[in-house]
């Protein structure tokens, strides 16, 4: 018997989830969207697609909660975009107010789950998911230091005309202006940027990191990436049911690592069928470690107002 991950939300970064997952045919997909007609009809689109592509994966679209039930990995794609004339603190109150309602589903009908979170803005969604679950800490994590290391390593590659695969970067802190890209820790073919390019282009490279999001939304005008956040749901959502202890970034509650305490954030971590397995403590400069407690600062602020 396949493994069973549900994705709630099955718009943009919902779909090509569900889609990553269905390709990689370990476990069955159910799409959950509350919108009639959405979630069924992409995920018939995609089960059509099985005979050509080559997967079994069962893919069930519904609006039922009812289906989840012993999902090992729920991954929470649903929400608003912020839209004209309406605030960051407005965004987190209607946001915060669709995960509330999600989360309490997925506590009552898959309470065993590992909550991978995807909505924005990322690090106080993971936050309310968790306190709103209750779920141990270990079961609720966020999805956006991958994606965000995945546009460094990107920008990197092109930089240095080596295949993206040939290059490691460490990406900590918040999803958005206080992300925190480590140029020392981030390498290419095991040398760190920082001996590689001069200090104008690791900070070019920082700078693109860092407004990743936005430069594809200014591109695409309506609605934001999802390509690149869909597969790194499905990469992480893979490495928890494979139990893989693959080292990712991922955005966690902190209590005491780093000298943060009470806040979820980007640091590396192991993930596994328990959700995180660990997470891991590298050795920061003092620039570093404060760029982290800023970070901190800011999104405990943020969910303050939740
Ligand atoms: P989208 O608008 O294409 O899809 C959102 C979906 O959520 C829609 O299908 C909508 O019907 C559904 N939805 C709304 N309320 C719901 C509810 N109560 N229950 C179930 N479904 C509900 O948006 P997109 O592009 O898929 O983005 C989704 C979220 O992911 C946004 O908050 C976006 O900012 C965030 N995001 C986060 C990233 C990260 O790195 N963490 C990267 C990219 C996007
Ligand atoms: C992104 O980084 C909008 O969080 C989204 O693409």
């Amino acid at each position: 018997m396949k493994s069973k991950i549900t994705v709630i939300g099955a718009g943009n970064v919902g779909a090509q989830c569900a889609y990553r997952l269905a390709q990689r045919d370990f476990a069955d997909i159910i799409l959950l969207d509350i919108v009639e007609g959405v979630p069924q009809g992409k995920a018939l689109d995609m089960a059509q697609s099985g005979s050509i592509e080559g997967f079994s994966s069962k893919i069930i679209g519904t609006n039922d909660y009812a289906e989840i039930k012993d999902s090992q990995v729920v991954v929470i794609t649903a929400g608003l975009a912020r839209k004209p004339g309406m605030s960051r603190d407005d965004l987190i109150h209607k946001n915060a107010e669709i995960i509330s309602g999600i989360v309490k589903q997925v506590a009552r009908h898959a309470p065993q789950a590992v909550l991978l979170m995807v909505t924005n803005p990322l690090d106080v969604m993971t936050y309310h998911a968790l306190k709103v679950s209750g779920f141990p800490a270990n079961r609720v994590l966020g999805m956006a230091p991958l994606l965000d290391a995945a546009r460094m390593k990107h920008f990197i590659s092109e930089l240095a005309k080596v295949p993206a695969n040939e290059i490691y970067a460490e990406v900590l802190g918040s999803h958005g202006d206080l992300m925190v890209p480590i140029p020392r820790l981030s390498t290419v073919k095991g040398r760190p940027l920082t001996e590689l390019f001069s200090p104008e282009q690791v900070a070019q490279i920082v700078k693109r990191t860092t407004d990743g999001g936005a430069e594809i939304v200014s591109l695409l005008k309506t609605g934001s990436a999802y390509y690149a956040p869909g597969t790194a749901a499905a990469q992480m959502a893979e490495a928890i049911i494979r139990d893989s202890k693959q080292l990712f970034g991922a955005c966690v509650l902190l209590s005491g690592e780093y000298g943060i305490n009470d806040v979820c954030l980007g640091v590396p971590t192991r993930l596994g069928k328990k959700g995180i397995a660990e997470i891991v403590a590298i050795k920061l400069t003092d620039e570093e470690l404060g760029a982290l407690h800023k970070a901190a600062a800011a999104v405990k602020q943020l969910c303050t107002i939740l």
